[in-house]
């Protein structure tokens, strides 16, 4: 259990992720942060209102400013537009970017010692965005896109074996766009080799609809995008640092050479654990996925080359 959660923004995916938290009870208080008046306050009060009822003692508190943030233990960056139909990730680069930039010089300010999940989009480069303002170290800056990105590749995956959710183990790695690369050489179903199971055309068109999660739900939505299983994913990362737990999950790190690549934010397996980025596992792939690898994380680069992150 840590002392404080910040949630920063107020929206779809930080209220879902507040009020997750707060019922984990993995903290003693989450605030939740945004530049609107009366929208933090009104849904902090609302959820803790809900905490006789649910049964936890989280107290959630809402604000406009950061003193409330101070010494926090974790801060989770949700503040940002979300994609509409048509709308690619970098298409929000600009506008999220400015946004990550000044969330990122408060807390730098007033929670020097947190550690940062990162969750606006375009994911990768939000990252390095929060990271160079705030000048924190690669452990403690992590971003949130595989755990739902494998999320959604095992929820598809199990609909299409009728299996329980519980017994596919996967991975998602590369960066948070169309180019993320689901690997299909370490998924299993209770051990058994995913191939052993399902056609090569089947598994190619679940790893093609995992690929677009995020835009199937846009097109339903039209006024914003996913925030259910996002929240659960960040709730997930902040859980394995919280308790301590050195959880092996699929997540943004600042890469210094693991899998021949440098200086790029890209989704690898991470070790997290209370330190926050405790480790990161190199694992074997085959020639197919190192490839899509490297150009998922030549994309990212190329964005990442034209942020304004000063
Ligand atoms: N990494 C992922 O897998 C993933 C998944 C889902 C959503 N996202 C991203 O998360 C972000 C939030 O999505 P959402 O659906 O919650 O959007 P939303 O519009 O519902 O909420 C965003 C909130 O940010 C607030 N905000 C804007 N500027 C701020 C600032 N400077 N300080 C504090 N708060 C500020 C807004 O007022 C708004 O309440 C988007 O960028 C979206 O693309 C990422």
């Amino acid at each position: 259990m840590v002392n404080k959660i910040t949630v920063v923004g107020a929206g779809h995916v930080s209220a879902t992720t507040a009020q997750r938290e707060a019922k984990n009870e993995r903290e003693r208080t989450v605030v939740m942060v945004d530049v609107v008046e009366g929208i933090p306050q009104g849904k902090g009060l609302d959820q803790w209102q809900s905490a006789p009822i649910e049964g936890f003692d989280s107290r959630i508190i809402g604000t406009n400013g950061y003193d409330e943030t101070a010494n926090s233990d974790l801060v989770i960056i949700t503040a940002g537009i979300a994609r509409k139909p048509g709308m690619s990730r970098d298409d929000l680069l600009n506008t999220n970017a400015g946004i990550v930039k000044q969330v990122a010089e408060q807390i730098k300010a007033t929670s020097p010692k947190a550690i940062v999940i990162v969750v606006s989009n375009p994911l990768d480069v939000m990252c390095y965005v929060a990271k160079e303002v705030t000048g924190f170290p690669r452990e403690r800056v992590i971003g949130m896109a595989g755990v739902l990105d494998t999320a959604r590749y095992r929820s598809f995956l199990a609909l299409e074996l009728d299996v329980s959710v519980e017994d596919i183990q996967a991975m998602v790695l590369g960066g948070h766009g169309d180019t993320m690369v689901p690997l299909v050489s370490y998924t299993t179903v209770s051990g058994i080799p995913v191939s052993q199971l399902l056609a090569a055309d089947k598994l190619a068109a679940i790893v093609d609809r995992t690929r677009n999660g995020g835009a199937e739900i846009v097109a339903f939505l039209k006024t914003g995008s996913a925030y259910y299983a996002p929240s659960s994913a960040a709730v997930q990362m902040v859980e394995a640092i919280a308790l301590d737990k050195r959880r092996i999950l699929p997540c943004s790190a600042w890469l210094q050479g693991e899998f021949g690549l440098k200086d790029v934010f890209c989704g690898v397996p991470c070790r997290l654990g209370r330190k926050g980025l405790e480790g990161i596992i190199d694992i074997k792939l085959t020639d197919a996925e190192r490839a899509d690898l490297v150009k998922s994380a030549e994309a990212v680069q190329a964005t990442q080359a034209v942020v304004d992150a000063g």
